[in-house]
């Protein structure tokens, strides 16, 4: 049997929200407006990952598919200092790939379980999932078909985070909410409607604070406490 490992967000608040961190063998999504900290946050959790388990990290390998081309190997210096990491290690740790359509980063998936196959990886970051989703079934009348590749590439992250017992981080983006009934205060949802809604196992609802301060909120998990963290965004990634 495999066991959870919990992954530090390095953030003490977030974690205790999360019951310790980022946990393997699931799904952790993040959503928000832009510059939320969705980013951020999986450039600090590249780092963390590596820390040994009793720094309350990982101790393994890293994953990094990214669709927007935001990854800042430059960002993971300072944040490597800060955990008193050598930073040339933990960039060496971090295997990354850019994504340009859904097709691709679907088999940029199936190269890196091969890979998970033979060393320890412990996290998985896609950032965004969806975004190419959008931009390659744009037209009207594709969306029942980008929610069955959306689906099949939701149901290989899951299966990666069990067979691997990694950490699967997705960022996605809000879309405003068409529902827009009188007693919604909050008019923005997460894209993907339910086929996400049902891979991710965690939901965080992140939004900006006043100055580097963000927020972030369980959505949607009846059986979590309710409750917000707060945490900041520095050059040494995020912390309290
Ligand atoms: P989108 O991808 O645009 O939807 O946003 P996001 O949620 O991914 O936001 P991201 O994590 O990129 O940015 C969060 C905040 O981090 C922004 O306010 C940036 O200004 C801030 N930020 C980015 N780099 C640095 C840095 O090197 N130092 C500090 N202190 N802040 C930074
Ligand atoms: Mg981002």
């Amino acid at each position: 049997r495999k066991s959870v490992v919990r992954i530090t967000t390095g953030s003490q608040a977030l974690d205790e929200l999360l019951g310790g961190g980022i946990e393997t063998l699931c799904i952790t999504e993040a959503f928000g407006e832009f510059r939320s900290g969705k980013t951020q946050l999986a450039h600090t959790l590249c780092v963390s990952t590596q820390l040994p388990i009793h720094m309350h990290g990982g101790n393994g390998k890293v994953a990094y598919i990214d669709t927007e081309g935001t990854f800042r190997p430059e960002r993971i210096v300072p944040i490597a200092e800060r955990f008193g990491m050598d930073a040339n290690a933990v960039l060496d740790n971090i295997i990354y790939a850019r994504a340009y359509t859904y097709e691709h980063q679907y088999n940029l998936l199936l190269g890196l379980a091969a890979k998970m196959a033979e060393e320890p990886f412990k996290l998985l970051i896609v950032d965004s999932v969806i975004a190419l989703f959008r931009v390659d079934f744009s037209g009207r009348g594709e969306l029942a078909e980008r929610q069955q590749k959306l689906a099949q590439m939701l149901s290989r992250l899951t299966k990666i985070a069990e067979e691997f017992n990694v950490a699967v981080y997705i960022t996605n983006q809000v879309i405003a909410d068409p529902g827009g009934g009188m007693f919604i205060t909050d008019p923005k949802k997460p894209a993907g409607g339910h086929v996400l809604a049902h891979a991710a196992t965690i939901r965080l609802m992140l939004r900006k604070g006043k100055g580097e301060q963000r927020v972030c909120k369980i959505f949607d998990a009846p059986n979590l406490p309710e409750g917000e963290a707060v945490f900041q965004v520095t050059s040494g990634g995020i912390m309290d």
